[in-house]
């Protein structure tokens, strides 16, 4: 058997194990059920990136599937999930505080089942200082192994003990999960996993492992599925989505997957993310020059607009690449918006570094970008480094940084005002119900008047008023 025919087969077998634990579990479930005629409800807070957004609906699915509904009242329910991020230290500092409250909780209520997994769980030092001090928790797991969830509600079900699961790598993909998607018409897809970059300040490689792309035909076959059930834009989810298919059997470039995603009959528009600026490809803007569905739209992080700084971050590109980058995207695509990341404050940062940085954002005149204070991440290289900057410093800096991607981004979106765009509609406006809300292709928000027939719809929308970084339009 070659190798590939035996990892289906695997797969096949570790989702039918998980499925029928999800079975016994239901029935238990409907048992006690029928007794109480009270139904278990499940609440789950995800911090951090659209991964472990993406991760959470998986669980929730898995969860659902077992009999639990669910609220978003903590209070309330029988099952508390946290799925957890450490790309900063404030992401800890946020689960450690919420764990006290839940610690109060289960005094009053001792049948409450407390679960923590995700980025966080990946880390010795966290698992230790959860075993010492939050002994009420009752399962424990990481990033590699969430198709597990219902077998380890079973065996702390049977064993009455705090039960930790944490894998230091994957040991393979599982396909065909069960999955509770937040909206009907849009869907995220995970094309690989893990990063191998390593960038000195990154604490994600440690906790999601080595790259790992999943196979194409299972990429295809999911998003045909999603499609048949009333999807129309998907995001293709990756830590670096430019270097997916590097490590699969039959190399296949992520410029060759976006061809295959693009020819889904239904599917209307394709986003990806995260785009690492050293692995994007000429071919890949080749493909997203002549792409009738991906959307215009690119989150490239550049992080600093210092060589010097950009070096030290193990980033491998200076700030005249990045430039180029972004001369050759936008020649392919003028439509084209861009959003990014910035860390401000990275060990060394001097004013110097941080004009070049101002310099970027002024030069490539983004729509919105995420601005992170450098967090020191035990365990990279990063951390080891001296000359960190003072708080005071990055304070100046950071609300210099700010202000000026305010005053870029809010001058372009002005311009939009007059302009008619597709605009896919997503919901009703939570504050005005005669409100419907969507996105342009570039990802900015636009409320109409409208009602709920429209959801899912992609329409002509004409915008009328630019506010910053959202819009308000009516139907072209
Ligand atoms: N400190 C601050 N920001 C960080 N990021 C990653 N690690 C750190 C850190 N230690 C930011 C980067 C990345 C985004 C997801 O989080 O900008 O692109
Ligand atoms: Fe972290 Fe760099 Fe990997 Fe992004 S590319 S996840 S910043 S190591």
């Amino acid at each position: 058997m070659s190798e590939r025919a035996q990892t289906t087969v695997l797969n096949a077998t570790e989702a039918q194990i998980q499925s029928r634990i999800i079975e016994e579990l239901k029935a238990e479930f409907d048992k006690e059920f029928a007794q109480t005629g009270k139904q278990k409800k499940m609440c789950i807070t995800t911090f951090g990136c659209q991964m472990n957004a993406h991760d959470s609906e998986k669980l929730e699915g898995i969860l659902e599937q077992i009999g639990y509904e669910k609220t978003d009242d903590e209070n309330e329910a029988d099952f508390v999930l946290y799925n957890t991020c450490t790309v900063r230290e404030n992401a800890n500092l946020k689960v450690y505080g919420r764990l006290g409250h839940l610690n109060k909780l289960k005094q009053n209520k001792p049948s409450l089942v407390i679960a923590l997994c995700g980025c966080m769980m990946q880390e010795d030092t966290v698992i230790a200082k959860i075993k010492k001090s939050y002994r009420f928790v009752d399962i424990i797991f990481g990033t590699h192994n969430i198709y597990k969830l219902a077998e380890l509600i079973k065996t702390r079900r049977e064993s009455g003990r705090m039960v930790i699961d944490i894998w230091k790598e994957q040991k393979e993909i599982v396909e065909d999960l069960p999955s509770d998607r937040k909206y009907k018409f849009k869907a995220c897809v995970n094309i690989m996993y893990g990063c191998n970059n390593f960038c000195s300040y990154c604490i994600v490689p440690y906790v999601r492992g080595r790259e790992r792309s999943r196979k194409p035909e299972d990429i295809i076959n999911e998003i045909k599925r999603l499609v048949e059930d009333g999807v129309v834009e998907i995001t293709l989810l990756g830590q670096n989505v430019n270097s997916y298919g590097k490590n699969l059997q039959d190399s296949m470039s992520f410029a060759n997957l976006l061809q295959e995603v693009e020819k889904v009959e239904g599917l209307e528009r394709i986003r990806f993310m995260t785009s690492h600026p050293k692995d994007l490809s000429d071919d890949l803007i080749e493909v997203f020059k002549n792409s009738k569905k991906i959307c215009s739209h690119i989150h490239l992080p550049f992080q600093s607009g210092s060589t010097r700084i950009l070096n030290l971050m193990n980033r491998k590109y200076t700030k005249d690449d990045y430039l180029e980058l972004v001369r050759k995207i936008k020649a392919a695509r003028p439509d084209v918006t861009l959003t990014t990341d910035i860390i401000v404050g990275f060990p060394g940062e001097t004013d110097e570094d941080f004009e070049h940085t101002l310099d970027v954002v002024k030069q490539v005149k983004y729509n919105s970008a995420y601005t992170f204070i450098y967090s020191k991440r035990t365990g990279t290289p990063a951390a080891l480094m001296d000359d960190q900057v003072s708080d005071e410093i990055i304070k100046v800096r950071f609300n210099k940084l700010h202000d000026t991607i305010q005053e870029i981004g809010s001058n372009i979106t002005d311009k939009e005002v007059g302009g008619t765009y597709k605009v896919l509609i997503e919901e009703v406006n939570e504050k005005d119900n005669s409100l419907v809300s969507g996105r342009l292709e570039n990802n900015l928000v636009v409320h109409l008047k409208g009602t709920k027939d429209l959801i899912g719809k992609i329409i002509n929308v004409k915008i009328v008023e630019a506010k910053g970084f959202y819009f308000f339009g009516e139907l072209a």
